[in-house]
């Protein structure tokens, strides 16, 4: 069958669909070198497109998963990448083209699928209880091989996870293995229903909670503390009459509001405190802490809808806006339903990072893309939370940063000290590199610089793993 993709703006420039895999042992050091100390996987996932897609018309965060890793041991960097085979892409490699219609609108399918999952393992990837999972929100998890990245199966942690689905952007606790983790629209497409989960490192559920959302929300992170669960429900809404007629999967609702539940770990649904706001979104959470009756959230917030290719229910297309990193506090002792919020930094950013080892306590450090300019251009920004003072790293002119991930720098190293692992978009040669940066001085710029004689096209979210762990089985 022909293969043609249409000249639309999602696949412009660098978001041109790859459709590669690639395995290079040992990547070309450009300068500096890799820290000797370094051992271990950065595991990435990130979306490509198989085939043109069914109706001529795509999303960026759309597309088949493709998954990513760096292996990294004695000065020595290696890289793969491979399609995660699962269901979707299964079906669609035998019949040599796109199968699934518009995003998640199961309505606009070719009926030869209809029973299989849409899923596309396209988000992120995490490792727990020894296995290595491609994540996307609207599926169960995909099982692949720690070293080949070859297919194993779809996970449902021995069928105890009754969801339909399992979120992108669980939180994992190095020191007692536990993910914490939710399902949302967790009945199926367009349910009100969402599950909070507590899985302890052998994959057995410890808390599990359900509770109805005030409309059928996308919720695309969290965030946790030692005693809270945190939802954001974000007026981008599902509604399935409209995916009948062939809509879009959500619809933007600039009259409703934010609305945030925090969830008290090991209570009930009759213990969620709820808060509102004016309609915006929060898109992906930095950190939370609690503060004696104060909870704080450091989230990427935008002030109206962030995926303006979702329209309003009367078809308007409103402007995007640029996302800033901002705290929003919350007083358990307040009377009222409202929350505080106020700008972090004055500079739009997005996909926020940690020292993931501490997670759900006050951090010092924090790490973002910052400043994505017209050119596409954008820099990795290390916030001083305490301070608020940003320093950056921008590789250049014409070229773009992925989000980055932070490495300690041995096993007891304090917050914040240790590496930053980033991948770099050369705009102007079409190739990627990956820099490593030293955590504590970004602007000092890579301590090591490796060239990639490939694009990676597009990552979301990764993990890493240290190398003692994935080899004790
Ligand atoms: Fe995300």
């Amino acid at each position: 069958m022909e293969v043609r993709f249409p000249d639309i703006p999602a696949y412009h420039g660098w978001a041109k669909p790859l459709r590669l895999e690639s395995t290079v042992e040992g990547l070309e050091l450009i300068e500096g070198a890799v820290p000797a100390g370094l051992d271990g996987t950065w595991y990435r996932a990130g979306p490509d497109r198989q085939y043109p897609p069914m109706l001529g018309t795509d999303i960026f965060i759309d597309g088949e998963g493709m998954a990513h890793m760096f292996r990294i041991k004695d000065g020595v960097v290696s890289y793969r990448s491979r399609w995660v085979r699962n269901d979707r892409y299964m079906a669609q490699a035998k019949a040599g083209r796109s199968l699934f219609g518009l995003y998640r609108n199961r309505f606009t399918d070719d009926p030869s699928v209809k029973d299989v999952s849409g899923g596309t393992a396209n988000t992120n990837m995490i490792f727990h209880d020894g296995r290595l999972l491609v994540l996307k929100e609207d599926d169960l998890p995909f099982e692949v091989d720690r070293d080949t990245l070859d297919p194993i199966g779809r996970y449902d942690f021995g069928g105890k996870v009754r969801a339909t689905s399992l979120t992108a952007h669980p939180k994992w606790y190095p020191d007692d293995g536990r993910l914490l983790t939710y399902s949302y629209q967790a009945r199926g497409d367009g349910t009100r229903d969402i599950v909070f989960y507590d899985i302890d490192d052998q994959g057995r559920i410890l808390d599990e909670i359900w509770f109805e959302m005030p409309y059928a929300s996308l919720v695309h992170d969290f965030a946790v503390t030692p005693n809270w669960a945190i939802f954001p429900f974000m007026p981008l809404i599902t509604d399935v009459e409209n995916l009948k007629r062939g809509g879009t999967f959500y619809e933007w609702h600039p009259n409703e509001q934010v609305v945030v539940a925090l969830v008290k770990r090991g209570g009930t649904k009759e213990d969620i405190r709820w808060f509102r706001g004016p309609a915006g979104c929060l898109s992906h959470m930095m950190n939370a802490w609690e503060e004696g009756s104060t909870i704080h959230l450091d989230t990427c917030y935008y002030d109206g809808n962030c995926f303006p290719f979702f329209p309003t229910p009367d078809g308007q297309h409103v402007e995007g806006c640029p996302p800033f990193l901002s705290r929003l506090s919350f007083d358990l002792n307040s009377d009222g339903d409202g929350f505080a919020r106020r700008r972090i930094i004055n500079t739009p950013g997005e996909m926020p990072r940690t020292d993931d080892r501490y997670q759900g306590h006050e951090c010092r450090h924090g790490f973002l893309i910052v400043g994505r300019g017209p050119d596409g251009s954008s820099a990795i920004g290390r916030i001083d939370l305490r301070s608020g003072e940003v320093t950056r790293w921008h590789p250049g002119p014409g070229a773009s940063v992925h989000e980055p991930q932070f490495v300690a720098r041995c096993p007891g190293a304090p917050e914040g000290d240790g590496w930053l692992l980033v991948i770099v978009n050369r705009l102007e040669t079409n190739l990627s590199e990956l820099a490593i940066l030293d955590a504590q001085d970004v602007a000092a710029g890579p301590v090591a610089r490796l060239y990639m004689p490939m694009r990676v096209r597009t990552t979301f979210h990764g993990t890493w793993v240290p190398g003692e762990r994935l080899r004790s089985r």
